[in-house]
């Protein structure tokens, strides 16, 4: 569909779990910051999102937070273009969530695979609250609430999205039904320009009475190219169209980008919980030590024996860092028994240390300009509020609750 690419809003969230690891920096954060300069991106630290599973011990969130904000402008996210800021500083994150609750069925809730995984999970922690059940409904709080088109996210957290379209489309059909709908509608539709507005009429009627989905598109794409229709006119003529009134709050989609699989230490999945990461931020020394120690094909024991690179989360690491031609190199040489793993693991090394030592030196800037870093969020902040505030305007009008 045709939406200008400057008008699609972007929005994800991390929770500040402490310092951020090269598995996090691969899978989610490297793909935001190509996201930034593609669409009109929000970014923030779900500091609320902690809460739900790490309420009992709340003194190090704060300095979760800031290493995380300094963590994302280290790797390169940008305030300049990118809105990053923090879930509680922007409190509408809470009165949406709030109303949401009065329309969501438990069930929705209770069926959300992560509810039940991760209580199996996290076995040690009393998650049989109020806030740890109603968790997705706060993400798509946070989605809703800054009427994104896409979010980027991973797999595990599909789920979430697919819980906000549906609460979504609760709210629009419980709510999307203004006074005067038509007459704002036929309004709307002359504001087109007449030429437009036949061609819009007639779209509509080949939807409507044939189900012509291609006319119901090129409808759509009429009205979100239009530059002259306000964002309330342009929403009552999309919903005119297939007859769902108006979507206040529109549905988002996950947009899945293919990430390479960052595998930790031990050949599993690079994960705090598994104590198994490379710091984004980590010391060469150390680096160097843990990937001198990373876990290597099983079957290769001795020198002389041949490895086989699938079977080596080594060569996981090859693929995310290493060009065509050392590839190759690993792949006959292991293959062949013609190199050892050290040396197999050598040019990794090299790789990593630099990747990681220009995010730490940028980092250390950060740490030794905190004020900086703050001003930067807080800004962040108030402009995330301000679009956090204008959603919640709509909402409430919506909901004939705007009285003061
Ligand atoms: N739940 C996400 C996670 O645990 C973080 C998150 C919170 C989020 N709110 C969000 C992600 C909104 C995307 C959109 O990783
Ligand atoms: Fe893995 Fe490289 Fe050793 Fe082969 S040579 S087993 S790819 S570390």
């Amino acid at each position: 569909m045709s939406v200008p690419a400057q008008n699609r809003r972007v929005l994800s969230g991390m929770r500040p779990t402490g310092q951020l690891h090269l598995g996090n920096y691969h899978g989610a954060l490297k793909n935001w910051i190509e996201l930034q300069y593609q669409y009109e991106c929000y970014f923030f630290i779900a500091d609320w999102h902690a809460l739900t599973t790490g309420y009992e011990d709340t003194s190090k969130l704060e300095e979760y937070v800031w290493t995380m904000a300094i963590d994302w402008l280290a790797a390169g996210l940008n305030p300049g273009v990118a809105t990053i800021f923090i879930q509680s500083r922007v409190p509408e994150h809470a009165e949406l969530h709030l109303l949401l609750s009065m329309i969501t069925p438990l069930g929705w809730l209770e069926r959300v695979p992560s509810y039940k995984d991760q209580q199996a999970q996290l076995a040690n922690r009393d998650l049989s609250t109020y806030g740890f059940l109603g968790y997705p409904l706060l993400q798509t709080a946070d989605i809703l609430l800054y009427r994104s088109q896409y979010v980027p996210v991973g797999e595990d957290q599909v789920a979430h999205v697919e819980i906000t379209r549906e609460v979504a489309r609760r709210f629009n059909h419980l709510y999307g039904r203004e006074q005067d709908f038509e007459r704002k509608v036929e309004r709307a539709i002359k504001s087109l320009g007449s030429r437009n507005a036949t061609m819009y009429r007639d779209l509509r009627k080949d939807y409507q009475e044939r189900g012509d989905a291609e006319a119901l598109a090129k409808a759509r794409a009429l009205v979100e190219t239009n530059a002259r229709l306000t964002v309330a006119d342009r929403d009552r003529l999309l919903g005119y169209l297939d007859g769902s009134g108006i979507a206040i709050l529109p549905e988002p989609e996950v947009l899945l980008t293919a990430t390479p699989k960052v595998p930790g230490l031990d050949g599993r999945k690079m994960s705090k919980s598994y104590g198994n990461t490379i710091g984004l931020r980590e010391h060469p020394d150390s680096v160097t030590k843990k990937l001198k120690a990373m876990q290597t094909d099983p079957a290769r024991v001795r020198r002389s024996d041949p490895g086989d690179p699938e079977k080596c989360p080594v060569w996981d690491l090859h693929k995310v860092y290493s060009g065509a031609e050392t590839q190759a190199w690993v792949q006959q040489g292991c293959r062949s028994a013609g190199i050892g793993c050290l040396e197999c693991k050598a040019p990794l090394i090299d790789k990593v240390v630099e990747e990681i030592s220009g995010i730490a030196r940028r980092a250390q800037e950060y740490e030794d300009n905190p004020e900086l870093v703050r001003g930067m969020i807080a800004e962040g902040c108030e402009r995330a509020r301000g679009v956090a505030r204008d959603t919640l305007d709509a909402v409430r009008q919506a909901m004939a609750m705007n009285y003061r």
